[in-house]
């Protein structure tokens, strides 16, 4: 018996997690990468085999209102741990993205029920549409659940095809009516912990296979919209075309100017030309700008920065411009008591320490603006993520477990 009067721990198993990440990966990939795209078919497949390896827990799963799913380990005591990430990824995109997360999470849980009644109850989160891949907002059923989501504000965005997100979301059994009801989940919650695979390059890069993580840096999304004239491709004189491209493209170089010179990052990663046609000057631009920085003010000035720059090009290229506001969050820092925590547990496994601001969106940002929240990253592969070539060394994601079950362990109070 442990000073806790539960039976020694078996340890969780982190083959078995690798080999639960690869038939996920195996289920909703093709060659192109996983396409578990939330609101999709295919992103309810992902959330099947979930339940599938939930089956024989001694756990309730449900789903709340905002569409997330939960699975709960009722245990003694009062208060609520969580434990999660997200199966939705990106079109084409890599087998490891919140995957990791859920399946580190079950391997916990999994465990953690064999040992007999815990001190508290340990709820595990698989989130709904973290990516934002399809209507441009990130981290939905985290927000909803933290109460910072704006339902007005989300309820326009339309995806390419011009489907509503409301209706899209109402498809799958979520009504932003009812959003709200999705705030009880944290009635007891008394902190939240997420695993999750770096996406950048710097683990690799000092030669370590995991970390803590400090926080998240703020995140400025917006739509831009360039309106010029259509006009002939042939017959239109170079000195009578306003174009529509040209000043989103002029735009698109000034945001990564910005971004370099506040050392901050900046990305046009979408942009649809009206009509699209190689034998028409683009009468319409929309592109969508991310910025991202750890320093609010700094994020800040990058923002007036493009929005200038935007103005200026669109003035040279005779064409009107208008910024919408697709999502936005500021620099969010993690708890420092439960960072401690896992800086701690990392250094014994690793004899070093390491704690690293992600410059990625988690849900675990919105939860920390609700309950203590702490991060364990591990290593990526080349810093490649988002894409059909993320990866991560088998032993990393290996330690990682073992990492997070220690982490587990010891909020819940387990030794
Ligand atoms: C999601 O992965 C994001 O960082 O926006
Ligand atoms: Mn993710
Ligand atoms: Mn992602």
């Amino acid at each position: 018996m442990t000073s806790s009067g539960l039976p020694p721990e078996a340890g969780p198993d982190g083959a078995r997690v690798v080999t639960m990440l690869r038939e996920l990966a195996e289920l909703t990939s093709d060659e192109a990468g996983a396409q578990r795209v939330a609101w999709t078919g295919i992103w309810q497949r992902a959330r099947a085999f979930l339940r599938e390896q939930l089956q024989g827990l001694p756990v309730t799963v449900r789903t709340d209102a905002a569409g997330n799913q939960w699975a709960r380990l009722p245990g003694g005591g009062s208060g609520v741990v969580i434990i999660g990430s997200h199966l939705d990824s990106v079109p084409d995109g890599g087998w490891l993205d919140g995957a990791y997360g859920v399946m580190c999470a079950v391997e916990v849980l999994r465990c953690l029920a064999a040992r007999g009644p815990l001190p508290c109850t340990l709820a595990l989160v698989e989130w709904a549409d973290e990516e934002g891949a399809r209507f441009g907002h990130s981290l939905f059923g985290s927000s909803a659940v933290a109460g910072t989501l704006n339902v007005a504000e989300v309820r326009e965005l339309a995806d390419a095809s011009g489907l509503q997100l409301g209706d899209v979301v109402a498809e799958h059994g979520v009504h932003l009516d009812r959003l709200d009801e999705a705030r009880q989940e944290l009635l007891g919650a008394r902190a939240y912990l997420e695993a999750h695979i770096e996406q950048g390059p710097v683990l690799e890069r000092e030669g370590l296979p995991i970390s803590a993580v400090s926080g998240t840096v703020g995140v400025e999304r917006h739509r831009v919209i360039f309106r010029g004239q259509t006009a002939h491709s042939g017959a239109t004189p170079m000195d009578m075309r306003r174009d529509a491209f040209l000043a989103a493209a002029a735009t698109a170089l000034a945001v990564r100017e910005s971004a370099v010179r506040h050392r901050g990052v900046g990305t046009v990663g979408a942009a649809r030309l009206r009509p699209g046609i190689v034998t028409a000057v683009a009468g319409e631009t929309v592109i969508l700008v991310d910025q991202r920085h750890p320093d609010a003010g700094a994020l800040e000035a990058m923002l007036r920065e493009a929005q200038r720059a935007s103005e200026e090009a669109a003035t040279a290229e005779g064409c009107s411009v208008s910024w919408e506001p697709v999502f936005r969050t500021r620099p969010q820092p993690f708890a420092d008591e439960l960072v401690d925590v896992v800086r701690e547990v990392c250094a014994e496994l690793t004899g070093r320490e390491r704690v690293l601001p992600s410059w990625a969106l988690h849900d675990a940002t919105p939860m920390a603006g609700a309950v203590p929240t702490a991060m364990l990253f591990t290593s990526s592969a080349k810093g490649i993520s988002h894409a059909r070539e993320e990866d991560t060394p088998e032993e990393h994601l290996r330690l990682g477990v073992e990492a997070f079950y220690r982490t587990v362990c010891r909020v819940i109070e387990l030794d």
